[in-house]
Order: structure tokens, then sequence, then C-alpha cells
């Protein structure tokens, strides 16, 4: 019998990172901005660029760093309303307060998606817009996108899990004003840390440098397109010199070291993380008592992990469902139950408002995670997906048999 897979552990990074790593330890240039030109993480941020299809990239410290930048370039004033999913990340509203503006969070529904009903009520109360495509479920871009452009209000794209994900065939992070991604090891591109910021706006990309840590005139080794000079953004770092605080976000070159291997692995990545997934999706929905939600028909997902809803069971229930699961030796996480979740509203206690969300409370009270990492054989993902359907069954009882 195969033993239940290990689920933490990432891909190994590819052994070109090594010789590259091996370098940089020989020379000791860590610092992004010691070489004159071509240092890892400048050739990371053209790379990036090209890959997302967007002018310009800039990787920093975490997607939530990344966040905060674009809320600063902005140009917010304090004490701006800022709308975030009422599900996402507790990074997400942190990065909201860190920039002095203050969360306001709208209702999303049972498939993992903004509500948008609650999300135009509260859109006029509101001066800008992170939308947290939240373990990469895409929310209706062309709605979010209408209401928005129509009261000019910026949208920020959390795309922390969303790299490789498409909607309309489009990049997920190049729909809004600006994109973020995060490089944290349980995400599609793993360096442990680390994260990178990419808009076609010169303006706000040149601020968002400058606030980064591109002291000086560090900003002479951000370029545009392709690596090539780029005017307008040279314009947007002449008139911003001196006009705006550091807050020293940066990469170092090491980090970017262990990226830029990655990257052209991430299509294959993509390719396989959404056949598991969806081979895991297929064999969980034979149940009656768990749904997985489908994706909107303009969404190509690119998932490491997976999420259901029990269906018709009770909280008792539910616990007993993760236990069953958990003594089989399959995590699983149900957002609302286990204590002291992050990715539980109610406990981002350190928020100026609170609010209630009930759809998206009940939603979170019986909504499954469970971790699909794309290295996973069909082998493992059985055993996965056995254990997650023995375990319902245990609580639910047997499933019915259709005789003829
Ligand atoms: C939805 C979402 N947004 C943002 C972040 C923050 O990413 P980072 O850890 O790179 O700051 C995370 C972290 O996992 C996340 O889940």
């Amino acid at each position: 019998m195969t033993l239940p897979p290990n689920v933490h552990d990432a891909e190994p990074i590819p052994e070109a990172a090594k010789e590259a790593i091996d370098a940089l330890m020989q020379s000791g240039d860590l610092f992004r901005y010691t070489a004159p030109q071509d240092a890892p993480v400048a050739l990371l941020e053209a790379e990036f660029a090209e890959l997302l299809g967007t002018k310009y990239a800039l990787a920093v410290s975490s997607c939530s760093a990344a966040l905060f930048l674009s809320l600063k370039a902005l140009g917010l004033p304090r004490d701006a309303r800022v709308l975030i999913p009422g599900f996402t990340f507790a990074a997400v509203p942190s990065s909201v307060i860190h920039a002095d503006c203050i969360p306001v969070l709208c209702e999303v529904g049972e498939n993992y998606r903004i509500d948008m009903a609650d999300f135009e009520a509260k859109l006029d109360s509101v001066q800008a817009v992170i939308i947290s495509h939240m373990r990469g479920h895409t929310s209706d871009m062309d709605a979010i996108m209408a209401l928005c452009d129509a009261r000019d209000i910026p949208v920020i794209e959390d795309a922390a899990h969303s790299l490789g994900t498409t909607w309309h065939g489009k990049n997920i992070g190049t729909i809004g004003k600006v994109g973020c991604f995060s490089f944290q090891s349980y995400k599609m591109i793993n360096a442990g840390e680390g994260g990178i910021l990419i808009s076609n706006d010169a303006d706000l990309v040149a601020r968002a440098v400058i606030m980064s840590g591109a002291y000086e005139h560090n900003w002479k080794k951000h370029k545009g397109p392709h690596g090539d000079n780029s005017p307008e953004l040279e314009e947007a770092f002449v008139r911003w010199q001196n006009k705006l605080p550091l807050y020293n976000l940066r990469l170092n070159n090491l980090s970017a070291a262990v990226i830029r291997p990655q990257i052209p692995e991430l299509a294959r990545r993509v390719r396989d993380g959404l056949a598991n997934h969806d081979y895991v999706a297929g064999r969980l929905n034979t149940s009656p008592h768990i749904d997985v939600p489908a994706p909107l028909p303009p969404e190509q997902r690119a998932p490491d992990s997976i999420q259901f809803n029990l269906v018709g069971l009770q909280e008792h229930e539910i616990r007993a469902f993760a236990a069953a699961a958990e003594a089989r030796g399959v995590k699983v996480q149900v957002f609302g139950l286990s204590q002291d979740n992050a990715r539980a509203f109610w406990n981002w206690q350190f928020l100026p408002e609170t609010f209630e969300l009930p759809q998206t409370r009940d939603m979170l009270m019986k909504a499954c995670d469970v971790r699909l990492p794309v290295r996973l054989t069909r082998a493992e993902l059985d055993v996965i997906a056995d254990i997650l359907l023995a375990a319902v069954g245990e609580v639910t009882g047997p499933m019915p048999v259709y005789g003829t």
C-alpha cells in the first residue's frame, strides 16, 4: 500500500541555482545594487515582466511588502478605505494597516470568490480595492474591473497564489493596475520568502521602486521592457527623487538566484498542478457530502492545493471528518474551525473596525483545505482521495449503492 505522501515539501530547487549561488558566495555580491548591471535581482525582474507580459516588475522581500508598496505608490491618503475580501490571509488586511489605511471587508461566496452584490454595495465607500485571488480562486474580474473603472477606483491584484492562472487567457496579476505575487515556500515558485510587483504604470512603479529602498540614484538600475532604458520610467524617477520615504523592502541576490531557474519550470508545474487538482476534485465530487466548486468559465487555474465544502454536515461531524482524515495521514484544515486560523476574519482583531460577514463565516465553517504539491504522483493522489472519501464515509455512513 502507498503511504500518505509528504505534502509539505516543495519540489527540489533546480540544479542551475547551485552554480549561480556558488558564484555569489565567491564574490560576496549579495546586494542587488552593487553590480553596475545584470544583478540577479534585476535579471529576475526583466524575466518576470516578460513572462507575465508587463512593462515593469519590482522584486521585493515578500508579497506583503509588494501589497504595502502598491498601496503607498497609489498615493492614498492616511485613513483611506480599502476594500478586501473577507476570505484572505491575515497578511492582506495587515498590509492595508501598514499603509495607514483602513480595511473594509466584503462577503465571499461558497465558491471562495468575491460576492459581487456586497462588493458593489461597499464600493462607493472606498478609495482602492485589493482582490485576493485566495488559494488561486479568481473572482469575476470582468465585473470587478467594470465597476471599479466606472468609479476610477484602482485595483490591486493579490496574486500570491495565482502565478500561472489566466482569465480569458490573460495572466492574473495583469488585469488590475498592479499585481503582487509571493515566492514564499507554499507557492508555485519557492524561495522561502520573496515577492514581486508588476505594473504597466511607470509613475506607480517609480514610486514603488524608490520606497522599496532604491536610495540616491540606484533607481538607474531599474529598466523598462526587455531590460532596455525606459524614458517614461526615468522621468518618473526624476520627478520622485528625494520626495519619498525609503522602507527598505528589497530582495537579495541569493533569493533571485533561487527563483530564476524555477521560471522555466512554471508551465510544467501549472499543467501538473491543474491535472492533479482536477483528478482529485473528480474523485471527491463522487461523494454527495463533498463539493469542489467549479472555476468560473473564463478562468484557467494553477492550483497546488484543493479546497472543498462539506455538504450537509454539522460542526461536530466536520470536526470528526478532519480528525478521521488526520488519523489516516491527511491533514485537512477547516478554515473556520482551527484555533486562531489566520484566514478567518474574526481572528483579525487588529482591525480598527469589525465586520459581520455571515455568508463568509458560514463558508469558512465548512471549507476544507488540503495541500496538493504539483510533484505528487497519481498513486499518491489516489491515497489522498481514498483517505478523504473514507473519512467522510466514517462520519456519514457508507455511500449508497444503487442496484438495478
Ligand atoms: C492570499 C495571500 N496574500 C498574500 C500573502 C502574503 O504573502 P507573503 O508571505 O509573500 O508576504 C499570502 C501568504 O501566503 C496569501 O495567502
